[in-house]
């Protein structure tokens, strides 16, 4: 047996990189407001700020996108996708949209009433954020150990069932339009969701009458960790898992720049009709004609193939593997993370790395520029920037349990060197972390705070 999981792909087309002068990344973040969202991508080595959108699509799929059918409207591709969906989700209406948080904008669009709760494992900053658009609270339920970044419990995405029921009984079903689950759970160190969470989560919300839907854009990864991790689906071909996950509930949002390896597109899909009519009228108005969703015919056509690929269990068993060396690898320098590692990131666990630093003063944010400065490399702030809230009562700032910097893997684009390399800036900064300080905003918007915010060190 090979000691690493080899790519079981090779490299056909390369795209340069360079590094900037340590001088010139200093000036670059200072003009960029301590923000790494505004610095130029010519300007960072290596950008694990996500994983969505940043993959690099196969031989087929940039075959497909030359057979991409430019017609406004019932284009050809928008009938693969219909078949490429509707075997893997089972659902019998969709559409297309131009990515994830425009599915949640008409979802919630046409089921979120003001005052009315959404009750999650874990909303990650777009539902969130499209929720509270709405009037509506995005409620986040996850199970305990899901917040405690030392647990190696299987399955940290699960939703807290008793307090989900408790929650359902105390706010009463009607002001509940829809429950969701995130898998995996993005916000939550990429953590993913048992089957058995899936189908009780299910039992409770439809014994209520509440809708349920997956937030899917890794359900591939979701459904590999279970067949890796749940002894009963060991056998069990991924792609069927992944069906099993959606039979459970009745929809899903979907950001195709995840799991279904494309730059750009998502989609949104359900069992009901009444909803479906909807969303249609919704998507004509804000995206565009329902068969193309504000997508290209060649969009839709890579987000077909890649949706296959995606499941494809050679292609998971070398993602999670690769994932996994990066957070092996940290480990052995004594790096502190979330554990155990998710499916497409590994979250730099800020409360450890830097314990001098309090929440108020945006430590994520700090070691977010540190690592920049240090190696070119931009990591994305998940912690006090992207998810502190104000208490809507007291207007006191309520600051999230976790605090992370997440280092997400593009899909097929970087090599075992390049996690060498950052392994080794990640080392260099820990060995000086006591000189790190702390930052404080310039500018803050009201939502979606860490795109825009600019700060200063203190
Ligand atoms: C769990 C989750 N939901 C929704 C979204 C939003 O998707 P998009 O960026 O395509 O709008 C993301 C994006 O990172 C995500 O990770």
């Amino acid at each position: 047996m090979a000691k690493f999981t080899p790519e079981p792909f090779k490299i056909k087309v390369v795209e340069p990189i360079h590094q900037i002068t340590r001088t010139e990344r200093g000036e670059v973040l200072r003009r960029a407001g301590y923000n790494i969202f505004a610095v130029r991508a010519e300007d960072i080595y290596i950008d694990l700020l996500t994983d969505s959108g940043t993959t690099a699509m196969s031989d087929s799929q940039w075959a497909g996108m030359m057979l991409g059918d430019e017609s406004y409207a019932c284009c050809r591709n928008f009938f693969s996708m219909e078949e490429t969906i509707k075997s893997i989700t089972g659902f019998e209406y969709f559409v297309p949209t131009h990515q994830g948080r425009a599915a949640e904008n008409i979802l919630f669009a046409c089921m979120v009433k003001p005052d009315q709760a959404v009750p999650s494992n874990m909303h990650f900053d777009t539902t969130q954020a499209n929720v509270i658009a709405r009037g509506g609270d995005p409620v986040n339920l996850l199970v305990e150990e899901g917040l405690d970044p030392a647990s190696h419990a299987p399955f940290k995405g699960n939703i807290d069932i008793e307090r989900l029921e408790a929650f359902i009984k105390q706010i009463g079903p009607d002001n509940i339009p829809l429950g969701m689950l995130t898998v995996t759970n993005n916000a939550g160190g990429g953590q993913p969701v048992s089957m058995a969470n899936i189908r009780t989560t299910s039992e409770v919300l439809h014994r209520y009458g509440i809708p349920f839907f997956l937030d899917a854009c890794r359900y591939a990864e979701n459904a590999y960790f279970i067949k890796l991790r749940d002894p009963g689906y060991a056998e069990t071909p991924v792609v069927d898992i992944a069906r099993e996950m959606f039979s459970y509930t009745d929809g899903c949002t979907m950001s195709a720049k995840k799991d279904a390896l494309v730059n750009i597109g998502g989609f949104l899909a359900m069992n009901d009709e009444g909803l479906y009519q909807r969303v249609r009228q919704e998507l004509i108005l804000r995206e565009g004609f329902h068969t193309y969703g504000g997508l290209a015919g060649r969009d839709l056509e890579a987000i077909a193939r890649g949706m296959w690929e995606g499941l494809d269990e050679r292609y998971l068993a070398y993602r999670i593997a690769h994932t996994r060396y990066l957070a092996d690898r940290l480990l052995e320098e004594g790096i502190p993370i979330l554990e155990p590692p998710g499916g497409h990131a590994v979250y730099l666990d800020v409360k450890r790395f830097l314990p001098h630093i309090p929440q108020r003063e945006l430590p994520g944010q700090a070691l977010a520029c540190a690592l920049y400065l240090e190696g070119g490399i931009r990591g994305a702030e998940m912690g006090s920037v992207a998810f502190a809230r104000e208490d809507p009562e007291t207007g006191e700032t309520i600051y999230p349990t976790l605090e992370l910097v997440r280092l997400a893997i593009p899909r097929r684009v970087y090599t075992q060197a390049h996690l060498d390399y950052v392994v080794d800036a990640c080392k260099r900064i820990h060995e000086r972390r006591e000189q790190i300080k702390g930052m404080r905003y310039t500018y803050a918007p009201p939502l979606l705070r860490h795109f825009t915010a600019r700060f200063e060190p203190l």
